[in-house]
């Protein structure tokens, strides 16, 4: 569920017109709606209740923006984050260090010593070669560094390719096969407080059958290791809960998972972690775009829209499904190939989707926009970044500045001897 509604005829965020905003900042534009992204992070931790209190951290990458963070902090969200740059995302939105957790293959010395120095909660390692560097770091400074293994189960996940994770041929996590003996000997490493394993499938999962596969995997893994003496306290399950892309469809809920999670993990006895992402974010929020023209095409017209694949790369990228919707629709449909004005034909949101009738300057919204939109924007075209805004009630903020081209290019220099 979602608050973008359509009121007296004109699609609304919560209390907030979206006509208002549109005239107010400007299209395109992302909105996004507090009480939504409140909704979810309620609805999946009460998914969770029957594993206790377990931790949660949010997968910044999603949504990486500071009001988003913060309305996330307040409903008591860690952060798990992948690079410096969501590490100090998560410490401006006031995330405790304790709560916060650092993913990523490739997160380099700078990284790894940042997260010494803020005393993050736990680094989720991805090889051998990075744990006995983070070791090393951290007995310089006389620390011992939380940490987990993270495990490739060697699972399909049954999603898109680019972002399946637990595949044996998949960059992520330790193969199953070699965990014992690399958590024995890392278990031994004295600047690392080696804690237990980390797992994280993919993204926009439809079946929990995977991740079951995965998490029995864990299991017995999990056993293997107490049986050979190690201690194992914490497992983070990670993220991958999928949401409906189209109006109708129907995903495993939080209550699903967390009854499938509870069923699994019975008897570890360990502090679970997750790490939600689109789950939380995805539905939160729209991308508003207004239609620049409509060009007449040999079959279906062209709505040519001011937003376009830099904005919204999903599409281009993953061959992504977004609801197309008219902020003031007249009843009438139509069938259309959606189009940004970026020069390729990679920049097609849909071809021959059948939608509302829209003309040149009416506004529309790609939906499930909030999560994976904003932050894999780039300003490709120099068409700069989208603004972001957030609702909340029937007030709102511009909480991302539009980034115009002109200061894109001021971060650019001529030298002086050209
Ligand atoms: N934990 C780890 C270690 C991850 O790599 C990810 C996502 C998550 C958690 C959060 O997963 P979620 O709950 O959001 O599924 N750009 C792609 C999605 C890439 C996901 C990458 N990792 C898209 O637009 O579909």
């Amino acid at each position: 569920m979602d608050h973008f509604s359509l009121r007296d005829g004109v699609m609304h965020a919560e209390d907030v017109s979206l006509v208002t905003i549109a005239e107010k900042v400007g299209t395109p534009v992302y909105v996004y709606s507090r009480a939504t992204l409140v909704r979810h992070a309620r609805v999946f931790r009460d998914g969770l209740a029957a594993l206790g209190s377990p931790h949660i951290a949010f997968a910044v990458k999603a949504n990486p923006n500071l009001a988003v963070l913060k309305v996330l902090q307040r409903e008591g969200y860690g952060a798990d984050v992948v690079s410096g740059g969501e590490l100090a995302r998560a410490l401006k939105a006031d995330m405790a260090p304790a709560d916060i957790v650092f993913s990523g293959v490739g997160k380099t010395q700078a990284e790894l010593t940042f997260g010494l120095d803020t005393g993050i909660g736990q680094f989720n390692l991805e090889s051998g070669e990075e744990a006995r560097e983070l070791s090393a770091i951290a007995a310089t400074r006389g620390q011992r560094a939380p940490c987990a293994l993270r495990i490739n189960p060697d699972v399909d996940a049954g999603t898109h390719d680019k972002i399946s994770t637990g595949k044996a041929d998949n960059k992520f996590g330790i193969p199953l096969p070699d965990a014992p003996a690399l958590y024995a000997e890392l278990a031994a490493l004295p600047g690392l407080d080696l804690r237990g394993l980390a797992i994280h499938i993919g993204s926009q999962l439809s079946s929990l059958d995977p991740l079951e596969t995965a998490f029995l995997k864990i299991g017995t893994l999990l056993k293997r290791l107490r049986a050979a003496g190690q201690t194992v306290s914490h497992v983070d399950l990670g993220g991958g809960l999928g949401v409906p892309y189209k109006a109708g469809e129907v995903l495993p809920s939080p209550a699903e998972y967390g009854a499938m999670v509870a069923r699994i993990t019975r008897d570890w006895d360990v502090r679970l972690s997750f790490e939600p992402g689109r789950v939380i974010a995805g539905n939160a929020g729209v991308l508003l775009t207004r239609v620049i023209r409509v060009k007449r095409g040999l079959n279906d017209p062209f709505l040519i829209v001011d937003a376009a694949m830099n904005d919204l790369a999903r599409p281009a990228l993953y061959g992504s499904w977004h609801d197309f919707a008219a902020v003031e629709p007249a009843g009438e449909r139509m069938t259309a190939n959606i189009v940004g004005p970026i020069c390729e034909t990679g920049d097609t949101f849909a071809m021959g989707r059948e939608c509302d009738r829209l003309q040149a300057g009416d506004l529309a919204v790609f939906r499930t926009a909030g999560a994976y939109g904003a932050t894999m924007a780039s300003s490709y075209n120099s068409r700069g970044f989208v603004p972001e805004v957030l609702v909340d009630g029937d007030r709102f903020a511009v909480v991302a500045d539009r980034l115009d081209a002109a200061s894109i290019m001021a971060a650019e220099t001529l030298p002086d001897w050209l």
